[in-house]
């Protein structure tokens, strides 16, 4: 694992927005895994920045989100179909039938998350995975417990990120309980990982990663096996 240390959110936005930049130089076809969250809300600024000055092209790139709600629909101000739009999709010049996300208004919740992972493999799995983390440790919807999933799959959402995620909702009642989630393979064949780090909460998840040592009680920790991580940490996560 690489550890890149930047002063603030500001330079942990920008130096991700070089990287992803850079994966589209190289590979214009590239298929990028995408996050949602706080997190990468800079990137995504960043991102739309470069296209704005021309310095990127979107036209063949192709994008898998890591989650969404479910049941929620993608209209729905809280989808993070919505939120997508509203940070990247409508910015630059994606086109719409190369962005993917989990379907949160799918009948067969299961079906579709078989069809997800299978579209995924279809386009050759993921170039370069951008993830944040949950201050309990969990990437995409993969929350702490004794097992984990390998695939996409319905998950039932912890109280931790419940309340965590109540700060866009007018109420903790009004947070989806479940959701689709790419699971920890989905995840791990991504042939580079971004992990981006912002905030004295994530403190905890990071040091645990850091340590080298692996848990499924929490999540993130996993990423010790995978042979092309960077991680990009502002200094509020990485404890002052
Ligand atoms: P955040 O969420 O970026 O809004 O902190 C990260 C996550 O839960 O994975």
């Amino acid at each position: 694992m690489r550890l890149i240390t930047c002063e603030n959110y500001a330079e942990m936005s920008k130096a991700a927005g070089l990287m992803v930049a850079g994966q589209i130089a190289l590979k214009p076809n590239s298929v990028l895994g995408l996050a949602t969250g706080s997190t990468p809300e800079g990137l995504y600024a960043e991102l739309s920045r470069m296209y704005a000055n021309k310095d990127l092209d979107f036209s063949e790139v192709k994008t898998f989100n890591l989650d969404e709600y479910y049941p929620i629909d993608r209209a729905n101000d809280q989808s993070y179909y919505y939120f997508m739009n509203q940070h990247l999709y409508s910015k630059v010049n994606l086109k719409a039938e190369n962005v993917h996300i989990p379907n949160g208004s799918a009948a067969n919740a299961e079906a579709e998350c078989v069809a997800y992972d299978k579209l995924i493999d279809d386009n050759c799995g993921i170039d370069l995975q951008i993830l944040g983390i949950g201050n309990n440790g969990h990437i995409a919807f993969n929350e702490p417990a004794g097992e984990l999933s390998a695939g996409t799959h319905l998950v039932k959402l912890t109280e931790n990120t419940i309340e965590a995620n109540s700060r866009f909702f007018a109420s903790a009642d009004d947070v989806p309980r479940t959701a689709l989630t790419s699971g920890m393979a989905t995840i791990m064949k991504a042939r580079k990982i971004i992990l981006m780090v912002s905030g004295a909460n994530k403190r905890e998840p990071l040091a645990k990663l850091l340590a080298g040592k692996i848990t499924t009680d929490c999540p993130v920790t996993m990423l010790s096996m995978h042979s092309d991580v960077t991680i990009i940490a502002d200094k509020a996560a990485m404890g002052g």
